[in-house]
């Protein structure tokens, strides 16, 4: 089996036995900027994101890529996207804030989020943030009126809940009924919605949305959103004579995390959704509007690994070889959160085969700070350096100071050359808001 499968792109073993990434030792790499360290193959980002707007042309569909930055983000990230003529899924201030501190494009924002605050709303609004995408009736109350005393207009998506619930971890279905977020189709709720929107003066409705979850290896239940979301606009449409300009179908392609995991190419998920989207409005004689998509994971996951070094290795003697590293739970919550599985390998001794089972530990005060159970590694020593590949989606955008971690450098690889992203936290980084 090809290990490097899930690995960045531009990945190779090379001559010393050490993996390189972008052209860069990963070795050399913790020697200048230490670990715990994510790495990222800048041109496997940009890769995923020309693959998603490229297999829409060849499919004859007018789309809008938007990355879905909960992913990841940092300006360097945003700066991508932007280059990469993406769109944006924030949903915080902060998401935004980072966005066009990085240059990104108002106009190409759509502003996500169950529960927007009036200062995130004012924020979005005076920099001309392209899309709301409305969640609540409360939102559309509150939207309108921050809007109506600037005498300004501003547009929108109503997102839907589908009534779809693909397989996948019950944390990351989002499409079902009993769900925080959009309008639910099947209590009537979303067309209220929609009426709502339609009668301010203040909201322009350009669209609707729909997110069914993540981690998604079946096509089965986008071609059931495809058809879900031409219903609801033949419905729209025969009730109130309303064609929206833009339907937005989320993200949620999975990826594989393991070397056994085969999810569909981006290709096969584009040319699947673009055939069900062509037959389910042509058969209710409705032009399809601009397809929009929001993949987050799928663009960043595989283009990074996170490097840790090996501190201590504990014989629980007849029960499991113990080896820690010096990150964990801080910087990769998945496993913690919902049970991810990752592959880990020694960076430093790739070509050497596999000869023990050992489960790799993080380094916090929890005993469910497991990164990998049961991984097969060669005889791991002090101060290897252990990689876990698949760490770009979710990882650092979910770190934290738990035990007063600081968070991790991160670092962009590209030709031989490796450009230091977001700086490791310092001790002082952690006291820095506190004021006695
Ligand atoms: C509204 C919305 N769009 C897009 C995404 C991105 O999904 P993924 O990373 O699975 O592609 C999410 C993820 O939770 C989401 O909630």
């Amino acid at each position: 089996m090809d290990i490097l499968k899930v690995f960045p792109r531009s990945s190779r073993i090379n001559e010393k036995g050490n993996l390189e990434i972008g052209g860069v030792d990963t070795v050399d790499l913790v020697r200048e900027f230490g670990t715990p360290l994510f790495v990222y193959d800048e041109n496997h980002i940009r890769e995923q994101l020309r693959r998603y707007r490229n297999a829409f042309l060849e499919n004859g569909i007018d789309a809008i890529v938007a990355y879905a930055g909960k992913a990841f983000l940092c300006k360097y990230m945003a700066r991508i996207a932007s280059e990469e003529g993406a769109y944006l899924d924030c949903v915080t201030g902060g998401e935004i804030y980072t966005a066009l501190e990085a240059g990104f494009p108002a106009e190409r924002i759509f502003f996500h989020g169950n529960n927007k605050g009036d200062e995130e709303i004012e924020f979005a609004i005076e920099n001309g943030v392209g899309y709301f995408v409305l969640d609540s009736f409360d939102e559309i109350e509150r939207l309108s009126s921050i809007l109506r005393k600037r005498s300004l207009k501003q547009d929108v998506l109503v997102r839907i809940t589908p009534g779809i619930v693909p397989k996948t971890h019950t944390y990351i279905q989002t499409g079902q009924v009993d769900s925080k977020f959009g309008f639910s189709l099947a209590s009537g709720q979303a067309y209220e919605a929609v009426i709502e929107v339609l009668n301010s003066k203040n909201l322009e409705l350009k669209g609707f949305h729909m997110h069914i979850g993540s981690q998604i290896f079946s096509l089965e239940p986008f071609i059931a959103a495809c058809k879900v979301m031409a219903d609801f606009c033949l419905s729209v449409k025969e009730r109130s004579n309303y064609l929206p300009s833009i339907i937005n179908l989320g993200g949620g392609l999975g990826v594989a995390y393991r070397l056994t995991d085969e999810p569909p190419s981006i290709e096969e998920f584009i040319s699947t959704l673009s055939k069900a989207l062509k037959e389910e409005f042509s058969t209710r004689g409705l032009s399809l509007p601009v397809v929009a998509i929001e993949p987050g994971r799928s663009i960043v996951a595989n283009a990074a690994v996170t490097l840790y070094k090996v501190g201590t290795i504990k014989d629980v003697i007849g029960v499991r070889l113990y080896v820690s590293v010096d990150g964990g739970m801080s910087d990769n919550l998945r496993p913690m959160l919902y049970g991810a599985v990752y592959e880990a390998f020694i960076a430093n001794k790739m070509n050497r085969a596999p000869e023990t089972t050992v489960t790799i530990a993080g380094k916090h005060c929890e005993n469910g700070d497991i990164l990998i159970r049961d991984v097969k590694l060669p005889f791991p020593e002090i101060g290897d350096i252990v990689v876990v590949p698949v760490t770009g989606a979710y990882g650092y955008a979910m770190s934290n100071n738990y035990n007063r971690q600081p968070r991790p450098a991160v670092v962009f690889v590209k030709e031989g050359k490796a450009t230091l992203a977001i700086k490791r936290e310092k001790y002082e980084d952690l006291i820095r808001n506190e004021i006695t």
